[in-house]
């Protein structure tokens, strides 16, 4: 009979990919996907650890697990639990002796070696832990990619060198890698194979991708665009210092290249850039804006913020709001800042009170929540060319999502499924347009 594997992704972009391939992985043991840790003979948790809240669900989130695996023990039977993902990587030792019964804890780069941490475990009856960052790329030992629907991850890039002052990701997930142009585009090639319609390439600085003869990820781009039965492309997570010429062309150049760019600035204060180590100021984000939307006017920007940094003044934060205004972001992500174990900002004096932090982030919230939805207004009345990839929840209906990933609602017949078409938005509701075909 076959296995069933049940995982549960935490955070961002990059854990939904490596959660997939992690099935991938598995899938030629004979693990099929299970609907639940409830059904499930192995169980893994792909953990965040950016702030602490993320990294706090995993604890509990193995209380509740240990309850399963031991009933399903009494019943005669096994659930194996896997902790992988950045919260393994940073606390891998920390897991294993708060939860004694995880079998399996496991790095981002050494999930290739999954099989064989699975049989040392059923041999072994004790924990395996691997959170080395392994000489060798897992890209070059995982299975091709499964396709599921019309829209797809691609990781291109991993890791990050930029080591902003209050960031975890240089520690988890290591140095900056590339994978070559040739993997890349072998990988698209078999996703469009698939019916796969749209990519998303992942990075955790996905514009700092590099090939080794000197291609960057505008060049990329161009390349990609010439692939068979790819329509959209679009690319995430990016840093404002490596948005180079090319890539800034690309956007005017490539009508496949989605008009909708995530763009963290974080902070709208040059002092507080300056002691994040972002290494850009407020008006080179601010010149980069104005390129994108003369490079592709339609081109609308979402970006992260973080209140509440150390040393952050009432003073810096009206800057934040300032540049917000200036900007107009259409979609965003906004934080309290989180100390975070083993990265500079968690020791600088200054510390903000918590009230602050969240007294800033409210007023922020609701600037940039006004933004998102006068943008969502206006699309009211407008054309747009939306990727229909589901069914809706009404018969006769199908979901998609418009070049700004918002979710639209059209009545259209099922066979439409994976084309992009023509609507025209009609209404706007709480989490979704409406749209009729043009
Ligand atoms: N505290 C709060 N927010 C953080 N982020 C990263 N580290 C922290 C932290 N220590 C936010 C940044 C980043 C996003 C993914 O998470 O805004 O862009
Ligand atoms: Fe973290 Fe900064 Fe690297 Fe982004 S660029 S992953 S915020 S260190």
């Amino acid at each position: 009979m076959a296995k069933r594997l049940f995982v549960k992704t935490y955070g961002c972009q990059m854990n939904v990919y490596d959660s997939a391939r992690m099935a991938d992985v598995l899938a030629p043991l004979g693990y099929a996907s299970a609907d639940g840790p409830e059904d499930a003979d192995m169980v893994i948790l792909n953990t965040c650890h950016i702030r602490e809240k993320a990294a706090e669900k995993v604890f509990s989130e193995l209380g509740r697990l240990k309850k399963l695996q031991a009933a399903k023990a009494q019943a005669g039977g096994r659930m194996v639990l896997a902790v992988a993902g950045c919260v393994a990587q940073a606390e891998g030792e920390e897991i294993l002796r708060r939860a004694p019964f995880v079998d399996i804890v496991l790095g981002p780069q050494t999930y290739h070696r999954l099989p064989e941490m699975v049989a040392q475990a059923a041999r072994a009856g004790g924990a395996v832990l691997d959170t080395e960052f392994p000489a060798e790329p897992k890209f070059d030992f995982l299975p091709e990619a499964r396709a599921e629907g019309s829209s797809a991850f691609l990781s291109v890039q991993e890791g990050c060198d930029k080591f902003c002052t209050f960031c975890v990701v240089p520690y988890t997930r290591g140095a900056e890698y590339s994978r070559p142009a040739s993997a890349v585009l072998a990988e698209a090639r078999a996703l469009a194979a698939q019916g796969v319609r749209e990519i998303t390439l992942l990075g955790q600085n996905v514009n700092g991708w590099r090939s080794d003869d000197g291609w960057s990820l505008g060049r990329l781009l161009r390349a990609l665009a010439e692939v068979e039965g790819l329509e959209r492309l679009r690319y995430t997570t990016s840093h404002p210092r490596d948005m180079d010429d090319d890539l800034i062309a690309a956007h005017a150049d490539l009508p496949q290249l989605m008009p909708f760019l995530h763009l963290p600035l974080q902070s709208g204060s040059d002092r507080i850039l300056a002691a994040m180590n972002r290494g850009h100021d407020r008006d080179v984000y601010l010149r980069l804006a104005e390129r994108l939307k003369t490079a592709r006017p339609d081109l609308a920007l979402s970006s992260d913020f973080i209140t509440g940094f150390p040393g952050e003044t009432d003073a810096d934060f009206a800057e934040t709001l300032d540049i917000v205004r200036r900007v107009g972001f259409v979609q965003t992500y906004s934080f309290k800042y989180s100390p975070r174990p083993g990265t500079p900002a968690a020791l600088m004096p200054n510390q903000v009170p918590e009230k602050v932090k969240e007294e800033r982030l409210a007023e922020l919230q609701a600037l940039l929540l006004a933004q998102t939805e006068d943008f969502n207004r206006a699309c009211v009345g407008r054309e747009m060319r939306v990727l229909l990839d589901r069914p809706g929840r009404h018969a006769g209906q199908l979901v998609g999502r418009s070049p700004y990933m918002q979710p639209v609602h059209v009545k259209a017949a099922a066979h439409l499924i994976g084309s992009v078409v023509n609507l025209r938005i009609t209404a706007l509701h709480p989490n979704s347009l409406e749209a009729v075909p043009t």
